[in-house]
């Protein structure tokens, strides 16, 4: 599919509470290179490049960035290239950001954070984007059965004024009841795609939909690759998809979840630039009937 042309907008908006973002968005967990899981094999990711990536995005007219305090290799982070690719923040930007779990400054993981940790968590993302207020603060969901004490305190930390909006990430159709009867949840973002349908058979997807909140699907590219490289190899079912829209498997993915509903948003991340504007223009395809169907039975 002709990559130039399309715009974010391409599949339409969305509401994130009174925030109106495209549907096609953008995750920047990938712009840090390797070291997520707390190594540090490998070469950085080159700064100017994803500098670069990030101002393209925007230019394509993407509004709606994914970041984590907690996405950070050695020599970079998340957070620290968003700033400095982006700030002064463009108006109607809309940078969603996660808390919950943590690393020490070494990479290691730490234990998902007490209730009264994550205002330390929420500050440290406002320091790193140079922002007053964050805009999308998901509850990123490790623990237990119960959200609600956590849940609570982001919500305070929302009436105190440093959140505008909060969503969830993780998490089951429960705990988006159980926070619901605490403060509003604008979206819920879990893994999901084409090979990875728990929200559909939970009922999470159709719950959101029909309260109008936001679903937002993460490794909708990377499937059970997860946060390991995104594989070539892809079903022949797919390939058959790609090749009679003129696309290819990644952006038959990325348009896979945006016609799961009007309430879908993508994040797919990239360090690559020519990814990046593939996906964009991923917004632009119309999967037809039968594409749909040939995909339909995927497991
Ligand atoms: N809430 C959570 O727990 C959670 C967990 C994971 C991720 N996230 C968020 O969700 C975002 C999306 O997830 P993700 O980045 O892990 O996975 P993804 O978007 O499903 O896939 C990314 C992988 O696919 C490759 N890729 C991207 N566009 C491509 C294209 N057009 N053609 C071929 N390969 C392509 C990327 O490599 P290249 O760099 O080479 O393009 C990378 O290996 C993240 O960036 C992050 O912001 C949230």
């Amino acid at each position: 599919m002709e990559s130039t042309t399309v715009t974010a907008a391409a599949a339409g908006t969305w509401k994130l509470g009174d925030l109106e973002v495209n549907r096609i968005g953008f995750g920047a967990m990938r712009l840090t290179g390797n070291g997520m899981r707390g190594n540090s094999d490998g070469a950085p990711i080159d700064r100017d490049l994803a500098v670069g990536v990030l101002r393209s995005a925007v230019e394509y007219g993407v509004n709606h960035i994914d970041t984590a305090a907690f996405y950070f290799s050695p020599s970079r982070s998340a957070n620290e290239l968003i700033n400095r690719a982006l700030a002064p923040y463009p108006d109607g930007l809309v940078i969603v950001t996660k808390v919950g779990p943590g690393r020490d400054p070494s990479g290691e993981w730490l234990p998902m954070a007490r209730p009264e940790q994550l205002r330390g968590q929420v500050e440290e993302n406002l320091r790193q984007l140079g922002r007053d207020h964050l805009d999308v603060v998901n509850l990123r969901w490790t623990g237990g059965v119960s959200i609600a004490e956590h849940f609570g305190a982001l919500a305070e930390l929302r009436e105190a004024g440093l959140i505008r909006h909060l969503g969830l990430s993780a998490v089951k159709p429960e705990h988006l009841t159980e926070a619901q009867a605490i403060a509003p949840v604008v979206c819920v973002q879990n893994s999901y795609g084409l090979d990875r349908r728990l929200a559909d058979t939970n009922g999470l997807l159709d719950s959101c939909r029909r309260q109008g909140i936001a679903f937002v699907p993460f490794f909708a590219i990377s499937g059970r690759q997860r946060e390991a490289p995104a594989d070539d190899a892809h079903d022949d079912r797919l390939h058959a998809v790609a090749r009679a829209q003129g696309a290819t498997p990644a952006q038959v993915r990325v348009a896979w979840t945006l016609h799961r509903g009007p309430n879908v948003l993508a994040i797919p991340g990239t360090s690559d630039p020519a990814h990046l504007a593939e996906n964009i223009a991923a917004g632009a395809l119309r999967l037809s009937p039968a594409d749909l169907d040939l995909l339909e039975p995927w497991r």
